[in-house]
């Protein structure tokens, strides 16, 4: 999954206005809540966007990547941060954290329940006391129905789109042309957990719910199929 053809073709047709409006948000939540940041940690941090937003905000951020290509992307995207090769299961940063972040569906990318839980027990392991976790997770609503589309990218660049459904995942299967010829393909499965027994692991993990649905903030953005979390280390859920 995600290999350097298709990487290229994320980083620049579109794909990183989600962490963009992402980052700009959970900066206006964070002051909202009254929680100060100095360090943060991407989780599954693909292109590096959502770091370099929290950077631009005096944040030292740094993110974590599966994928080599998407932190080769994220190097020249944001570079002077650190990104690493790793897997978000098991990696863990040198010091403590005061935030940490998963977005784009990167948890969904994880099939079983209990690698999730590995990644709320790591997280709550390395945050600092009072520091959060925000991520956000596929939901059921939001998978399109098995009906290919095409998007044009550019007068030469267009991928056509197809999702299906297998063994409880999604399969979301892309290929991308150049002048009409396939250049390559994609696949990228994810799977749709419940989403009252991933609020049910954070807890488990020492992490306190703070919040969980539609919006991250209730006054911005429409309200997306897209569930938005966020708990806090400790028991304190902060204003
Ligand atoms: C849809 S992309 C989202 C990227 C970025 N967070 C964003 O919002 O644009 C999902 C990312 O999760 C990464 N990923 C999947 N499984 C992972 C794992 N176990 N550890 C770290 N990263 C992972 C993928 O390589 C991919 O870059």
């Amino acid at each position: 999954m995600y290999g350097s053809g298709f990487c290229r073709v994320y980083n620049e047709f579109g794909w990183n206005v989600y962490p963009e409006v992402f980052g700009e948000r959970l900066l206006r939540w964070l002051d909202r809540n009254g929680i100060p940041v100095r360090t943060a940690l991407d989780l599954g941090c693909g292109t590096g966007v959502l770091c370099r937003v929290l950077s631009a905000a005096g944040i030292s951020a740094s993110g974590v990547d599966l994928s080599e290509a998407m932190v080769a992307v994220a190097r020249e995207n944001a570079p002077g941060l650190r990104f690493d090769v790793g897997d978000m299961v098991t990696w863990r940063p040198e010091r403590p954290v005061d935030l940490v972040t998963c977005t784009g569906d990167a948890l969904n990318h994880l099939f079983g329940l209990g690698d999730v839980a590995r990644v709320f027990e790591n997280a709550a392991g390395y945050l600092t006391p009072g520091g959060v976790f925000v991520f956000d997770l596929l939901s059921e609503g939001e998978i399109p129905d098995d009906e290919p589309f095409v998007l044009r990218y550019s007068d030469t660049v267009s991928a056509r789109f197809r999702t299906s459904r297998e063994d409880g995942a999604v399969r979301l299967h892309i290929d991308v042309f150049e002048q009409d010829v396939l250049k390559f393909e994609e696949d990228i499965l994810e799977k749709v957990h419940d989403i009252g027994a991933v609020t049910a692991l954070l807890e488990k993990a020492g992490l306190t719910l703070m919040q969980c649905g539609h919006r991250l903030l209730p006054d911005e953005g429409a309200d997306a199929a897209t569930w938005f979390v966020a708990a806090r280390k400790g028991t304190e859920t902060g204003k």
